[in-house]
């Protein structure tokens, strides 16, 4: 499946384009590319109920500022979770960390038990993942503090403009690498060692059907998204007991990445608010068992 060919002319109409991504190209991944988890299981098990009754973890959000990243972080605050998060835009950044702590206060205002805890405490800052001393000195920051992260949802990320790849500038498919792969790289260096120091923890990559399958004129996309497949798979290898890594596939949503590829027929998909709910209820429960795993929400 081509993306749409904005600008050029496309060989389908928005709604044939829907219904042919949908099938399996495009971002959404074919079943048999994703097995069944213990995860999957467990959330058509009420499973998203127990999440809400689930003892509160820290979650280390990258790439808050919009899209998929921001939602997922308003949701697990909702539900009690502390967010740790980061993005490089300075006034969203400021305005999530605002936003984050009044869905705390409102949700534990709202509690009827008399011992409801306090308001989670989140953070959220501006950081490049690209940037290993950035990122190191994040980890530093956070085991300082003792707030070391449950989970870790790798999902900063970045896509090429619809081109043939001879036509895509040097700096901009590094762009791509330098975030999807190595800013997922820079996040493992620092933060894993710590992970197995404390014998838990959780990591989730985001992937896309594109790391599994293939599409023209996004051939750095694809190209970086194959490789944190690949990445996931060989690091879940290197796991002691305790931990788990995992590529994750978010679907097709409607999010300003997905607007650089699919153009106008980007509304056709669903918003992240309505993807985030079903997002966080997989990611809470995944286990030491989904290690390796090629999931899809
Ligand atoms: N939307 C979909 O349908 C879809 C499908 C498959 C996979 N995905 C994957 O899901 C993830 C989120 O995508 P999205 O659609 O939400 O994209 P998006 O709307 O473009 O948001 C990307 C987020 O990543 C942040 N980011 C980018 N470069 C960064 C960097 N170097 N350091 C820190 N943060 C950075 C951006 O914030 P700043 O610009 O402020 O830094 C932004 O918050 C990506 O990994 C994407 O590949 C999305």
């Amino acid at each position: 499946m081509k993306p749409l060919k904005r600008g050029r002319g496309s060989h389908f109409g928005p709604l044939a384009l829907a219904g042919e991504r949908m099938e399996g190209i495009g971002f959404v991944c074919s079943s048999a590319a994703t097995r069944t988890t213990t995860a999957t299981k467990r959330m058509s098990t009420a499973a998203g109920m127990k999440a809400e009754a689930a003892p509160r973890k820290t979650v280390l959000v990258t790439g808050v500022s919009r899209g998929l990243g921001r939602a997922l972080s308003l949701e697990l605050a909702r539900r009690g979770h502390a967010v740790i998060g980061c993005a490089r835009s300075p006034d969203k950044v400021q305005a999530l960390q605002h936003e984050l702590m009044a869905v705390s206060l409102d949700a534990s205002s709202s509690s009827s038990s008399s011992s409801a805890s306090p308001p989670s405490k989140h953070l959220i800052i501006d950081l490049d993942v690209r940037s290993d001393s950035g990122v190191q000195a994040l980890a530093k920051l956070l085991m300082e503090t003792k707030r070391l992260p449950d989970i870790i949802v790798n999902n900063a990320g970045t896509i090429n403009k619809n081109n043939k790849i001879w036509e895509v500038p040097a700096e901009e498919f590094d762009m791509v690498m330098d975030t999807n792969v190595k800013g997922i790289s820079n996040i493992i260096r620092h933060f894993l060692p710590l992970m197995i120091q404390r014998k838990n923890g959780i990591i989730v990559n985001m992937s896309s059907g594109w790391g599994r399958s293939a599409a023209a004129e996004v051939a750095p996309y694809c190209a970086s998204k194959w490789a944190v497949e690949g990445l996931t798979k060989s690091v879940a290898k290197e796991l002691p007991p305790g931990l788990a890594i995992v590529a994750l596939s978010p679907g097709v949503i409607n999010t300003d990445m997905l607007v650089s590829c699919f153009g106008s027929s980007a509304s056709l998909y669903q918003t992240p608010e309505t993807w985030a709910p079903n997002a966080a209820t997989m990611i809470l429960n995944l286990t030491t068992e989904d290690n390796g795993a090629s999931l899809t929400v």
